[in-house]
C-alpha cells in the first residue's frame, strides 16, 4: 500500500448486500462498515434474483459509498487504495463494484487491489483478534462450507468442504420448504431456541470419497419425509403445521447441520496439531454453532477466535482487511490502475 493518504476503502458487492468500509492503512482500525441489504427486495423469491441484485447494487452503490464516508468522517481525497472483492460471486453484481472501483482508483490515481471474497470471510474473525497459526479456519455460508489450513495470511490451503449444499443453503432451503421466510438460517436459529432437538431424526451422509468431506443435500429429503408423514392425508400445506412442530424440526435440524460441522472440526484437529480455530461467515452467526465450536475449541485448550457478528454477513471492512494483511499476495494479483494508466501513457507516447 504505497500512498501516503490513510484511508483504505473495501468494497463488498458479491451477492445481495452492498457494502463499503473504511479501515485506516496503518492501524487496521475499522471507521466504517456500511451495509445496505437487499433482503427485502429477493424474500418474494425465496432466494437471490442475480439480475435484481445487480440493478440494486447500480442503484445503491454511490449513496452506500457516501455513507461510508460520511460514518467515518473523512472525504473521498483522504482514500489511498481501494480494495474490492473480485471472486466469487453473482458476475453482474461483481462487475458493479469493480467498475465501481475501478473508476474512483482512476479518477483519484490510487491503487486498486483484487480481493477474494472468500480470504475475505476467512481472514474477518482477525479484524480485531490476534490470530495464532497453525489455525483450522472453516468459512460457512450461503455458498460456502470450506474447512481451510491457515499457516500464515499468504499461505493457507484448503482441507475439506461440502460436496453439495452449503450449510446456510440447507438452512435456507429447509426454512423454504416450512414456509418460513428468507433467508432461513437466522429464522431456523430462533425458533430452534424453543424447540427440542431429539424431536426428529436428521442424519447427516457420509461421503464415501474421504473423511474430509461433508454433504448436506440429504436434509431437504429427509425434512420432506418427515413434513409427508405429519401431514398424512390431511390436504394443508407446510407452512400451516403447528408452530410447536415447527419449532421442534428446526431445532432438530439446526442440531444435525451444527453435529455434522463440529464432528469434522474434531476430525481435524486429529489430523494436524493446530493451534487455533477461526469461524466465519454467514452461518457464523448462528447461535448454536458459536456455543459449540467454542466447547470444542474448549476441549481441545486452543483459542477460537469467531468472527464478530458485524463481520459475519458479507461486509466491505473484510475484504479491506484481506488486502491489508494479504498485500504481498495481492500485489501479485492486483487490478492495478496505476500500472494500466503507465501502459497506457507508453502506449500514447509510442504513437506520437
Ligand atoms: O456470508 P453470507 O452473508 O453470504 C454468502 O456469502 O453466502 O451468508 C448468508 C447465509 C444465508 O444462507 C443465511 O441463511 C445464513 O448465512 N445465516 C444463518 C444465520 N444468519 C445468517 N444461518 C444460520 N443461523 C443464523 N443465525
Ligand atoms: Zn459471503
Amino acid at each position: 500500500m504505497s500512498s501516503n493518504k490513510p484511508y483504505i476503502l473495501g468494497i463488498d458487492t458479491s451477492c445481495d448486500e452492498t457494502s463499503f468500509a473504511i479501515l485506516n492503512q496503518n492501524t487496521k482500525e475499522v471507521l466504517s462498515n456500511t451495509v445496505s441489504s437487499q433482503v427485502k427486495l429477493h424474500a418474494p423469491y425465496g432466494g437471490v434474483v442475480p439480475e435484481l441484485a445487480s440493478r440494486s447494487h447500480v442503484e445503491n452503490i454511490s449513496p452506500v459509498f457516501q455513507q461510508a464516508l460520511d460514518d467515518a468522517k473523512i472525504k473521498k481525497d483522504d482514500i489511498g487504495a481501494i480494495a474490492v472483492t473480485k471472486t466469487p460471486g453473482l458476475i453482474g453484481c461483481l462487475l458493479t463494484g469493480a467498475c465501481f472501483a475501478r473508476a474512483l482508483a482512476y479518477q483519484s490515481d490510487i491503487p486498486l487491489y483484487g480481493v477474494n471474497h472468500l480470504s475475505g470471510h476467512l481472514l474477518s474473525p482477525f479484524i480485531d483478534q490476534k490470530p495464532l497459526f497453525p489455525c483450522l479456519g472453516l468459512v460457512v455460508s450461503g455458498g460456502h462450507t470450506t474447512f481451510y489450513r491457515i499457516d500464515s495470511f499468504d499461505e493457507i490451503s484448503i482441507l475439506g468442504q461440502t460436496v453439495d449444499d452449503a450449510a446456510g443453503e440447507a438452512f435456507d432451503k429447509c426454512a423454504k420448504m416450512l414456509g418460513l421466510g428468507y433467508p432461513g438460517g437466522p429464522i431456523v436459529d430462533k425458533l430452534a431456541q424453543k424447540g427440542d432437538p431429539k424431536a426428529f431424526s436428521f442424519t447427516i451422509a457420509k461421503v464415501k470419497i474421504g473423511e474430509q468431506y461433508l454433504s448436506f443435500s440429504g436434509l431437504k429429503t429427509a425434512l420432506y419425509y418427515h413434513i409427508e408423514k405429519l401431514m398424512g392425508e390431511k390436504k394443508v400445506e407446510p407452512k400451516d403445521l403447528p408452530e410447536e412442530i415447527k419449532k421442534d424440526l428446526c431445532a432438530s435440524l439446526q442440531q444435525s447441520i451444527v453435529q455434522a460441522l463440529t464432528k469434522k472440526m474434531e476430525y481435524f484437529f486429529s489430523q494436524t496439531e493446530f493451534k487455533s480455530f477461526a469461524l466465519s461467515g454467514g452461518v457464523a452467526l448462528n447461535s448454536e454453532l458459536r456455543k459449540r465450536a467454542q466447547e470444542v475449541c474448549d476441549k481441545n485448550a486452543m483459542p477460537c477466535y469467531i468472527a464478530a457478528p458485524r463481520y459475519c454477513s458479507d461486509n466491505g471492512a473484510m475484504i479491506a482487511h484481506a488486502a491489508l494483511v494479504q498485500k504481498h499476495e495481492d500485489e501479485r494479483n492486483t487490478l492495478n490502475v496505476q500500472a494500466s494508466k503507465k501502459i497506457q501513457a507508453r502506449k500514447l507516447k509510442a504513437k506520437q
